[in-house]
């Protein structure tokens, strides 16, 4: 029988152990194990967190006859040699002086049932979605994040909404999986309400079949195969996913991550690329009407209005179109609402009623994301994950002009009434929500117009 075979295990750093087969694995290797030895770790195993004295062994190993302890030594010392193949697992067996020894990994049993290797229920369904259309202004930005993953294993991209994180990973990765080593698989966890969740999410994205314990089921699957898992939103779970991504990536030595969220894990070893706005011209500056597109807001915006209708900018009309995109901050969602309303509303229409932008800018795609249906949908997503301080923090930096340094944001915490104006700002900061203005002494930071409006319009409402 070989370990695939086996229907129980427990799971422990890059290790499976199948007390039915006898068999330790890492990595699909199976690892040479003396059957004393065996017998004593299978024990350790199973009483994980407690001490295992001289005397148990002696029960539950050497039934037959009577050793000495020193034999019993040689025999943790020879599995503490396995182990030690894996970092995670190099301590961990402790000594208990005078008491016997103690297993102090975490481990994960699954009883009874079949989960090396588990099998997807339906072939490997592995699947990037398809962009309806190439994205506008990210070559450089695809190639920084493609870099990245070919040397680190976490990548995150974060972002405000609707700025385009799931554009560019979903470009990453299908310009990667050509010549990545395994599959490449997209795991939309905007459901995903906890750990539990998020880790059914990505066993079924898998293809595997539906598990009492997906984690085990999960990394038993992912430890010995080259994978790129791209989890997709993860701003509302980002301390379960933290954790989910950081066992995985431990256990699964192949396993790269991409992850797109509005905040970024802080798991180890995240790397985080921080996605810009599309440019756009500063208030004043001219476009040039023979070369519109040499600013991707631009170029995106006239893009979706010819998509849209036939409508042929013209004259000062290229002033409006300029002012509608620096407006809008370049954030491609929003872009791509204001072009569908200037098919019917004209170009003058809607860079009018920009201060009311959340009115108007309501014609989403039907089959987008709920979220995606109106700007404010995208805007509440964000703002429902605030703590009270920061969404008081944030009322009031709305009605401040201009950037703004730390000292003047942790004063208007302060006249807020936040408890931590200083951990509500870096709070606003990490989920997206401010942007650095300037990096001088001392630095200045900024709302972006749209998100300024958004607070302004809740505060009327
Ligand atoms: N560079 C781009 N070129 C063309 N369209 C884009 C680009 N970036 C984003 N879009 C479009 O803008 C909309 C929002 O993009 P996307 O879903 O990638 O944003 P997001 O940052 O992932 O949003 P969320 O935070 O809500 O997940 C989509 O309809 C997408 O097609
Ligand atoms: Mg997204």
């Amino acid at each position: 029988m070989t370990p695939a075979e086996s229907e129980e295990c427990y799971a422990f750093a890059s290790f499976h152990l199948f007390p039915n087969q006898r068999a330790l694995v890492r990595g699909g290797e199976v690892m040479s194990v003396g059957s004393r030895a065996f017998d004593m770790l299978l024990l350790l195993v199973e009483r994980a967190g407690k001490v295992v004295s001289i005397s148990d062994f002696m029960q539950h190993v050497w039934t037959d006859i009577t050793v000495e302890e020193a034999n019993l030594r040689v025999q943790v010392g020879s599995i503490r040699k396995v182990l030690s193949r894996c970092d995670e697992a190099k301590r961990a067996i402790e000594t208990i002086p005078l008491r016997g020894y103690c297993f102090v990994l975490p481990v994960v049993h699954t009883p009874g049932r079949r989960i090396e290797p588990p099998r997807p229920a339906s072939g490997f369904p592995a699947s990037i979605p398809a962009l309806l259309s190439e994205p506008v202004g990210r070559d450089d930005v695809i190639a920084v994040v493609e870099d990245a993953l070919r040397r680190r294993r976490l990548v995150t991209i974060t972002g405000p909404g609707g700025i385009g994180k799931t554009t560019v990973a979903i470009a990453t990765a299908t310009r990667i999986a050509d010549s990545f080593d395994g599959p490449v698989v997209f795991v939309d966890l905007t459901s995903a309400s906890d750990y539990a969740t998020a880790a059914q999410r990505v066993s079924e994205e898998l293809g595997l079949e539906p598990s009492p314990d997906p984690f085990a089921a999960l990394s038993a699957f992912l430890c010995d195969r080259s994978t790129l898992l791209i989890l997709d939103t993860c701003e509302h779970i980002v301390e379960p996913a933290a954790l989910l991504v950081e066992q995985l990536l431990q256990r699964c030595a192949e396993l790269h991550v991409l992850v797109t969220s509005r905040e970024a894990l802080r798991a180890a070893g995240e790397w985080t690329h921080r996605l810009a706005s599309l440019t756009f011209p500063e208030a004043g500056q001219m476009i040039d009407p023979g070369k519109p597109t040499s600013y991707s807001a631009i170029e995106l915006f006239l893009d979706r209005l010819s998509a849209a209708t036939r409508y042929e900018v013209d004259g000062q009309e290229w002033r409006m179109v300029a002012e509608i995109c620096r407006r809008l901050d370049g954030i491609p969602l929003a872009l791509e609402f204001a072009a569908a309303r200037v098919a019917d509303l004209g170009v003058q229409s809607v860079a009018r009623h920009l201060d009311d932008r959340f009115a108007i800018l309501t014609r989403g795609r039907r089959t987008a994301l709920p979220r995606h249906h109106t700007l404010a949908a995208a805007l509440d997503w964000s703002f429902g994950l605030l703590s009270t301080d920061e969404q008081r923090l944030l009322g009031l930096l709305a009605t401040h002009d201009g950037p703004f340094t730390v000292e003047t944001a942790v004063d208007c915490g302060q006249q807020a009434g936040c408890d931590r104006p200083l951990e509500a700002l870096s709070g606003l900061y990490e989920k997206s929500l401010l942007s650095v203005h300037s990096r001088d002494d001392p630095p200045t930071f900024r709302l972006m117009d749209t998100i300024r409006a958004y607070v302004v319009s809740r505060q009327a409402a």
